[in-house]
């Protein structure tokens, strides 16, 4: 796709991804021009036509340089990383090299080519097991394996790059992505799946049996809870992050809905939205999963301005039932036309 050199741009590490596809798409349905880099590690199949898409690592200090200094870019939105908890304890080696040595090489290049606005995808995990819910921004952070170091790590690191260096940055605590824009084919699909939603999807329509981590939690039905925010809602607080920027500001926000969900009500949801039955066996706990992760939003709220909207449990599994019943996205990514080491 042929970009305005003038205009302002967006650039959006792992936006071939998830939750960076669905922001991304936001951003260009609102005005921004948006250049795409992604490794596509996961051979995901993406061509979209809102978007210039450079297939690169997003540290590639050569690609930096050339984006940079061709496009009016404003602001960085930052994705691309590894996020499975249970992998960054196995090996938690490459999750530093990902997560944060690669980000302080793009934060050095932004700054190099005077950029000073950054937008994080943080996570829940950096408050380990909370001592409190609803969970605030103030909450202490103590994160419980790797993964969630890795994302409290690169979140010090921005507050003490806005102290020096006067970087504007907003990081946005994750609770757990759901859902899907399903107009506009953009969902849920991780090789090998370990998301919750998923999963049942799946047992629901493979007849395979879906395994529930515990039911000895110190919850009402005894299974986990978690704040499950549509994807959709995570896109919109990324646009209104950018607005915030604008300020010359940054700030911690936590992005969920307040509203907790059990295992066993998401297995309920399931079943009824998808009229299939689902076999179920309770299995012993998962490591490092706290009774009840739930957000308090209502930072967000006040400071963004920011709603969800789309984030009943009701549309978040019918939508990502919608989903998951479409075919792969017809065009297909072709790796030789977009490994560049050149950009323009
Ligand atoms: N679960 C099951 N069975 C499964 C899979 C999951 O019972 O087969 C349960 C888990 O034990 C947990 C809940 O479903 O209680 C949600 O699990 P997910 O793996 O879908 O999501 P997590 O809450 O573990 O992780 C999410 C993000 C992480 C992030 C974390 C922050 O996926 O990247 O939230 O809290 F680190």
């Amino acid at each position: 796709m042929e970009l305005d050199v003038h205009k302002p741009t967006i650039l959006v590490t792992g936006g071939a991804g998830y939750i960076g596809s669905n922001a991304a798409f936001l951003l260009s349905q609102q005005g921004y021009q948006v250049v795409i880099i992604d490794n596509f590690k996961h051979g995901q199949q993406f061509y979209p036509d809102w978007a210039r898409v450079i297939k690169c690592d997003f540290s590639d200090q050569s690609i930096l340089d050339q984006i940079f200094t061709h496009y009016n870019v404003e602001a960085v939105m930052h994705f691309a990383g590894l996020i499975e908890v249970g992998a960054s304890v196995r090996d938690p080696k490459i999750f530093y090299e990902e997560n944060v040595v690669k980000v302080l090489k793009l934060l050095n290049k932004m700054q190099e080519h005077g950029i000073d606005k950054f937008v994080f995808s943080s996570s829940a995990a950096v408050y380990g097991t909370p001592t409190k819910v609803p969970i605030v921004e103030e909450h202490p952070c103590n994160p419980i394996n790797p993964y969630g170091n890795t994302k409290y790590a690169v979140e010090c690191m921005l507050s003490d790059f806005s102290r020096a260096y006067g970087l504007n940055f907003v990081a946005l605590r994750y609770f757990n992505a759901a859902g899907a824009d399903v107009e506009n084919g953009l969902g849920e699909r991780h090789k090998p799946e370990t998301h919750v939603i998923p999963l049942l999807l799946e047992a629901a329509q493979s007849g395979e049996t879906f395994s529930i981590f515990g039911n000895d939690y110190q919850t009402p039905d005894g299974t986990c809870i978690r704040d499950y925010l549509h994807v959709k809602d995570l896109a919109s607080a990324h646009y209104k992050a950018l607005k915030f920027l604008d300020g010359n500001k940054s700030a911690v926000f936590n992005l969920g809905t307040g509203i907790g969900a059990s295992v066993s009500e998401l297995v309920n949801m399931v079943t009824k939205q998808t009229g299939l039955s689902i076999n179920v066996e309770v299995k012993k706990r998962r490591s490092g999963d706290p009774d009840r992760l739930v957000a308090d939003p209502s930072r967000a709220s006040t400071l963004l301005g920011w709603k969800p909207e789309y984030s009943s449990l009701e549309t978040i599994i019918a939508d990502a039932w919608l989903f998951y019943q479409k075919p792969d996205a017809v065009l297909y990514y072709s790796d030789q036309s977009y490994q560049q080491s050149s950009v323009f």
